[in-house]
C-alpha cells in the first residue's frame, strides 16, 4: 500500500532519493545511471526508479513543478517512506553575473515568501538551511571530481510569470538564483528531522536574459547529476 499520492510500496523506495522537477529526466537518470532500474511510481506522470548506484539503493523520483507538489512528495518520503536523505536536482535563473548559464550552484539555504510555512506549521520561517552533511559530501566530491560548484542561497517563488522584474530584495537578502521547489522540500526536511538539499544548474539569467534550451534543460545536465549521485551514496 501507498500513500494517496503515491503508489510504490514501503520497501520499494531507497533512503537515499534524487528529486528532478521533471519526470523524463528521473527516467533519463534512471536508464543511464542506475543498475536494474525499476519503476515504482508512475501515479500523476510523476515517475520514480529504483535501483543501484554503485552498489547503493537510490530512489529517483520526480517532484513536479512548486512549491505545492514538492511539498506533497517530499512529506510522504520523509513520513511515510522513511527516506533519510534527498537531493533536489533543478535548474534555477540567476540574479548576477556571477552565476552563468550551466553554472552549478548549492543551495547552502532557501528563502521564500510563501504561506506554505505558515499554513504547513503556523509559523513564518522565510529562510531554512540544508544538510551540512550532505552539503559537504557535495562540496568534496565537486572538489575531486574538477567539478565547478559553489554553495550559495536560492529564492523559492510561487510565481514563474512576474510582472515585478525587481529583484533587489532578493538579491539583498543573499539570494544568488531563483527556482519553485527548495524551500518546500527543505521545510519537510527540517520538520522531520531529516537531510536535504538542492544542485541547482543555471538555465536562465534574470539579469542578462541568456537561456538554455528545453531538450539541454533535459539532458545536459549530467554533471549535476553525477554529482548528485556520487554524493548521496557518501551519506
Ligand atoms: N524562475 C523561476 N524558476 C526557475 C527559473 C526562473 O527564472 N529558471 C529556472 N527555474
Amino acid at each position: 500500500m501507498g500513500t494517496v499520492h503515491i503508489e510504490a510500496e514501503k520497501g520499494q523506495i531507497a533512503k537515499r532519493v534524487l528529486m528532478p522537477g521533471d519526470p523524463n529526466r528521473a527516467k533519463y537518470i534512471a536508464e543511464k545511471y542506475l543498475e536494474n532500474p525499476i519503476l515504482v511510481n508512475q501515479l500523476r506522470g510523476e515517475l520514480a526508479f529504483t535501483g543501484k548506484y554503485k552498489g547503493v539503493d537510490v530512489t529517483v523520483f520526480s517532484s513536479g513543478m512548486g512549491i505545492g507538489s514538492m511539498g506533497i512528495y517530499s512529506y510522504e518520503l520523509f513520513n511515510f517512506y522513511d527516506v533519510d536523505s534527498i537531493i533536489r536536482i533543478g535548474t534555477a535563473g540567476s540574479y548576477t553575473t556571477d552565476f552563468k548559464i550551466f553554472d552549478i550552484l548549492v543551495a547552502d539555504s532557501a528563502y521564500s515568501k510563501t504561506d506554505f510555512d505558515e499554513e504547513a506549521g503556523r509559523e513564518d520561517v522565510e529562510i531554512i538551511n540544508s544538510s551540512f552533511e550532505l552539503n559537504s559530501a557535495i562540496m568534496d566530491t565537486a572538489a575531486l571530481k574538477r567539478i565547478n560548484a559553489r554553495l550559495g542561497r536560492v529564492h523559492t517563488t510561487e510565481a514563474f510569470y512576474t510582472e515585478n522584474k525587481d529583484y533587489t530584495k532578493f538579491i539583498e537578502l543573499g539570494c544568488k538564483a531563483v527556482e519553485m521547489e527548495t524551500y518546500a522540500l527543505l521545510y519537510n526536511a527540517k520538520k522531520f528531522l531529516k537531510k536535504a538539499t538542492a544542485i541547482l544548474t543555471i538555465s536562465d539569467s534574470l539579469i542578462t536574459h541568456e537561456e538554455i534550451d528545453p531538450k539541454a534543460r533535459e539532458q545536459k545536465l549530467d554533471e549535476m547529476i553525477l554529482l548528485a549521485l556520487e554524493s548521496i551514496i557518501k551519506k
